[in-house]
């Protein structure tokens, strides 16, 4: 079988890699020739997105997915209309818009940051009268990375945010949730409504990027590993998706709150090519392919650090025991996400031990261990 991918980054390489052991091949719709994911397949896509590009992309391949949302839904559409495409158009429609994630959260009764849409000026500076301060503005679509947002820390700030953000109009301002910290659930739906749920993960940002997370999230009670399975499940069926989703999630002193969907593999689960039973990716081309959902149980406790802006010397990544190398074929620049490296091990504190053996051998450090 044939899988046509949207986008040639690094989660559709690892997409592709995890299916090739069952005989799955690939294109990529992808305009850059040297992108993570052209050593698996035909690359199609070019600069202007032509018609014609697209075409040749829809007859290169028997059922489509994609490693990112920002995709215009009526390609989505286009392609649906001649051969399957998973995640469903609805799955897409929803994921890339913020208004209408926040919209799914309330109709689903998983709690949220209260919110208010803004067109402009006046309605920013209602917002600030209805929701308070600090409040996080944000464009509709197409943010990533933390990019496109503006906090709002006090009232006189108003014409600036509204200046730096209106380009990506229309926007939507949410009130600040004081978290404890930030996780994320991962989940897949087959073809037939069957599920399978990750472990909680415990996600770490430094400079808006994040920089790693640990699987399963320590301290996490039975009830919150459940309530997040029960928003995430939810999900998945509302929106009929097939594949894996994620949900990103603040941890509070009331609760967990959702903050944004992914329709798609995501960073937070990188670590389970190695510290699961079966990976987020191999379980998304099952899905997509058709075929029976792998476990997602951990094998062991286990932290995903991400290669930001430069590489570290590969021999001694490979030197510490338990760590596994991804790189991505990218070169470097400064906040680019070049590659990963899981660490796995059997205790917690081991795992930290291992945690700082790499950051000692990451040029940049992430910061790993100072914040
Ligand atoms: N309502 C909020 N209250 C407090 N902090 C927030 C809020 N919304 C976002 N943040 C902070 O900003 C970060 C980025 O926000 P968000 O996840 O919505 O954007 P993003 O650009 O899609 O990020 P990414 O691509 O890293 O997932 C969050 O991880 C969180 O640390
Ligand atoms: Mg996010």
């Amino acid at each position: 079988m044939k899988i046509g991918i949207f986008g040639g980054g690094q989660l559709g390489r690892m997409m592709a890699l995890a299916g090739y052991p069952f005989n799955l091949r690939f294109s990529f719709y992808e305009a850059a020739q040297d992108c993570p994911s052209a050593p698996l397949g035909q690359l199609y896509g070019d600069k202007d997105a032509s018609q014609a590009s697209l075409d040749a992309f829809i007859a290169s391949a028997d059922v489509f997915t994609y490693e990112f949302e920002n995709i215009p839904v009526a390609w989505v559409e286009y392609i649906a209309a001649k051969k399957p495409v998973y995640p469903s158009v609805k799955s897409l429609a929803v994921s890339q818009n913020r208004i209408n994630e926040k919209k799914l959260f309330q109709c689903l009764n998983i709690p949220a940051a209260a919110y208010h849409e803004v067109h402009n000026q006046a309605d920013l500076t209602q917002a600030v009268a209805v929701l308070g301060l600090p409040l996080v503005i944000k464009t509709t679509m197409g943010g990533y990375d933390g990019k496109g947002q503006f906090v709002i820390r006090d009232a006189t700030q108003v014409a600036q945010a509204w200046s730096e953000l209106q380009a990506g109009a229309p926007l939507i301002a949410e009130a600040f949730i004081s978290f404890e910290r930030e996780l994320s659930i991962i989940a897949v739906r087959s073809q037939t409504g069957e599920t399978q749920c990750y472990p909680l993960a415990w996600n770490t940002h430094y400079q808006g990027i994040l920089s790693h997370s640990i699987v399963p999230a320590p301290q996490v009670s039975p009830q919150i590993q459940a309530q997040a399975e029960q928003y995430i499940t939810q999900i998945l069926h509302e929106l009929n998706h097939v594949g894996v989703l994620t949900l990103e999630l603040f941890q509070t002193l009331s609760g967990l709150y959702a903050n944004e969907t992914a329709p798609r593999v995501h960073n937070s689960g990188h670590w389970s090519i190695e510290g699961a039973v079966c990976s987020q990716f191999e379980n998304h081309m099952r899905a997509v392919a058709g075929l029976p959902l792998g476990v997602t149980d951990e094998l062991r406790p286990s932290a995903m650090i991400n290669i930001i802006g430069q590489h570290p010397n590969t021999a001694a990544i490979l030197a510490i025991p338990e760590t596994h190398l991804h790189l991505y074929g990218k070169t470097e620049r400064a906040g680019r996400k070049l590659g990963h490296i899981t660490v796995t091990a059997s205790t917690y504190q081991a795992l930290q031990t291992r945690i700082a053996q790499v950051a000692a051998c990451l040029p940049n450090k992430m910061a790993l261990l100072n914040h």
